[in-house]
């Protein structure tokens, strides 16, 4: 019946999440969740909305939890873009900030996100190889281009890309939006969003999925001048005027105001990370650096996509590219708990 489709929808190759297995007891390392859970402010902020007062509609401006973030940041609440999970504020910075009639550029191997929303939005983009490191090589970036987008660490490689060099590159691309997406940058880097103030053409995105173990309540934002965030609004008011529900809106900024907690989970994994890092090491895989929650790594006698398999039927989840055919060596693999880690390399070693 695709008949009814409209021709935009015939183009589409969308997004495929990660998959969320049914299965109970499986060690389910493939979609960079954290394994702690929010903190219990959160839960009872959450808590406290389910009442009456669901029958009225949230705040279409999210305005607390926008000032909760603005203060957690240092700018003001003018500086700060909410939307239901960093995907939809992805996504409307590309509508909104990224479609002018130069292509737009980004990593060859990054978030596969960013290639379906330019499909979405018929926006032409042009991919920049990465080194054979796999590290962002700024230089290639200096071109005229209809805006910048990557993760900051990128995805699914977890290199970290050091803040003098995003300064160089905004230096050397004065005119169009450089889009940095951090969903992953409280594992270990140094954030954009104090370069926000000198430079107006910077939008930074953060989630609270991954560092605030938040990805079932689906919260992100932007941080930028306010001419940009007056451009994501417009976009928001346009398409659903209250994305942001009851129960996200608390949560969120319950989870913003603890810190200690916040910082305490992010600890802990990356100190799970270092340990996780040097078991692979010794089962002989080269691990790329990373600053994520989510280790990159290939055996040089085995097969990414075999490999994958094998823990599978082991009750263990990881992911696995296919696509581009340099990464299909890889697996890309979420730092668990130490427990869920240990198993990881007890099944790795049985295998390699
Ligand atoms: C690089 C990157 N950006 C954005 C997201 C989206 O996160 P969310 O929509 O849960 O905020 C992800 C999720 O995996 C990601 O890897």
């Amino acid at each position: 019946m695709s008949r009814y489709w409209s021709a935009v929808v015939h183009g589409l190759t969308p997004y495929v999440p990660g998959e969320q297995p049914k299965l109970a007891n499986l060690v389910k390392l493939n979609t960079n969740e954290n394994p702690y859970g929010p903190s219990p402010k959160v839960l009872d902020a959450v808590r406290a909305e389910a009442a009456d007062t669901l029958r009225l509609y949230p705040d279409p401006n999210s305005d607390r939890l926008r000032a909760g973030i603005a203060a957690y940041h240092g700018v003001t609440a003018e500086h700060v873009f909410v939307g239901n999970g960093s995907d939809e504020v992805l996504a409307h910075a590309f509508m909104a900030l990224l479609r002018h009639e130069r292509p737009i550029l980004f990593p060859d191997i990054s978030y596969s996100f960013y290639p379906v929303y330019c499909g979405l939005y018929e926006i032409a983009h042009r991919t920049i190889p990465l080194a054979a490191s796999f590290e962002i090589c700024v230089d290639d970036y200096l071109v005229p281009n209809g805006g910048i987008v990557f993760p900051n660490p990128n995805a699914p490689t977890g290199r970290l890309l050091a803040l003098a060099e995003i300064e160089r590159l905004l230096a050397g691309n004065p005119d169009s939006v450089v889009v940095i997406d951090e969903a992953y940058i409280d594992f270990g880097g140094e954030s954009a969003v104090p370069l926000v103030a000198h430079h107006p053409q910077l939008l930074v995105i953060r989630t609270l999925s991954k560092s605030h173990a938040l990805a079932g309540l689906r919260v992100g934002y932007a941080i930028g001048q306010p001419h940009l965030v007056e451009a994501l609004n417009r976009v928001k008011d346009s398409f659903n005027s209250y994305p942001l529900d009851r129960f996200a809106q608390a949560g969120a900024l319950a989870s913003i105001e603890d810190r200690v907690y916040f910082e305490s989970i992010c600890a802990k994994v990356v100190a799970t990370r270092t340990r996780l890092v040097a078991a692979m090491q010794t089962l002989g895989f080269e691990v790329l650096p990373s600053a994520a929650n989510f280790i990159f790594a290939r055996h040089p006698a085995h097969d990414g996509a075999a490999l994958a398999a094998a823990l599978r039927e082991r009750s263990i989840i990881v992911r696995h590219f296919r696509s581009p055919e340099r990464i299909a060596p890889f697996l890309r693999i979420t730092v668990g708990t130490d427990a869920q880690c240990d198993a990881l390399v007890g099944a790795l070693r049985a295998l390699c």
